[in-house]
């Protein structure tokens, strides 16, 4: 059985809907629902039934029941927070949930012998690139307490490794976007920071003003640059991971991207041109803990777990609105 942490949260319902439809593997998601949704979870059920415990990885004795009750063989660790603003701001807040969680997680994981595990990590683990697009070589100088947090379980990771045997393929996700293709379930943050789900949402609404952080930047047009990947895509590489785990039973890392960088202000002309939407703006300075640009070097992705980005940007903002408009 596989246990997917934040399983009701944005990612980890597109890889567990992916498995339920793809796979006959029996899996249990377990997600405090803080961010996560109960009615994702009840979405996902009618797709193939499968458990959910509401717990939380801070809380020991929720972990210990979780472990006993389940056969769990391997794990797929999203539960986290993933806001870079808020954690310039809270650091506490991260390193709590975010770091104490994922140590938690891995003791109990090695008390009841289970060692396989795919951990989502982040491009926020690079900090500010020295060179673009980013390999998993680039210097790890994360810049904001979030990348920190990823990067710290990271380096826990190899050293459990080394340690005890337990092997993980972390995968640094750039930024992710998008929603299923059939509409079922989609981003649904409180409050929503990402880019694309908030000028779909000032398209969707004329009151509804975009703000956009930071136009001096030294890029094409001054605003930052970004890889957008499809939380399909997104979806495939967790299995592909999976898979290599279990053939190979060895740990590993990798950029998650499609190697295409769009600046702020391109993804906003190809919203525009999508929702046939006039969208009021609001330029404003930049905002904490932002890198200029983050572009994923995907190729060690492709030849080593044979994973490939198929989606363009304009499916992954027309599903993004499909969504919203939902
Ligand atoms: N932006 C705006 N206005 C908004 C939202 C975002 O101008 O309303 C800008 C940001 O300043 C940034 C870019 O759009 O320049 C992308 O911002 P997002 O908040 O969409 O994404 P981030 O790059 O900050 O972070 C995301 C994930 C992180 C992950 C990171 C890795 O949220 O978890 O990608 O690249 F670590």
């Amino acid at each position: 059985m596989i246990l997917i942490t934040g399983g009701a949260g944005y990612i980890g319902s597109h890889i567990a809907l992916k498995l339920l439809e793809e796979s006959d593997r029996k899996i249990v998601i377990f997600d405090n629902l803080e961010n996560g949704h109960m009615s994702t979870i009840k979405t996902l059920q009618s797709v193939r039934d499968f458990d959910f415990v509401k717990g939380d990885l801070k809380n020991q004795d929720d972990l210990e029941n979780l472990f006993r009750n389940f056969d769990i063989d391997s794990v797929i660790h999203f539960a986290a927070c993933i806001c870079v603003e808020e954690s310039v701001q809270n650091p506490r807040k991260y390193y709590s949930n975010n770091l104490v969680g994922t140590i938690n997680l891995l003791n109990k994981m090695l008390d009841h012998d289970v060692k396989k595990i795919v951990f989502s990590s982040t491009a926020a683990v690079y900090g500010e690139p020295k060179y673009v697009p980013i390999d998993e070589n680039h210097p790890k100088q994360p810049i904001n307490a979030y990348g920190k947090t990823k990067f710290m379980a990271e380096e826990i990771l190899d050293d459990y490794d080394r340690a005890y045997n337990l092997k993980s393929i972390r995968l640094r996700y750039f930024n992710v976007a998008g929603s299923d293709s059939k509409n079922r379930i989609g981003e649904s943050h409180d409050p929503e920071t990402h880019l694309i789900p908030n000028i779909l949402a000032s398209a969707a609404d004329s009151e509804n003003v975009f703000n956009l952080f930071g136009t001096d930047y030294a890029t094409r047009d001054g605003t930052c640059i970004r890889d957008y990947v499809n939380v399909e895509d997104l979806a495939s590489a967790h299995i592909s991971a999976l898979q290599y785990l279990s053939e190979k039973n060895q740990s590993d890392c990798f950029n998650i991207g499609t190697k295409n960088g769009n600046t702020v202000k391109e993804i906003f002309e190809t919203c525009k041109k999508i929702t046939e939407k006039e969208i009021k703006v609001k330029i404003n300075p930049r905002r904490g803990g932002d890198p200029e640009s983050l572009v994923a070097n995907n190729e060690k992705a492709k030849k080593i777990l044979n994973w490939c980005p198929k989606k363009t940007l304009e499916d992954t903002i027309k599903t993004a609105y499909a969504w919203l408009k939902k």
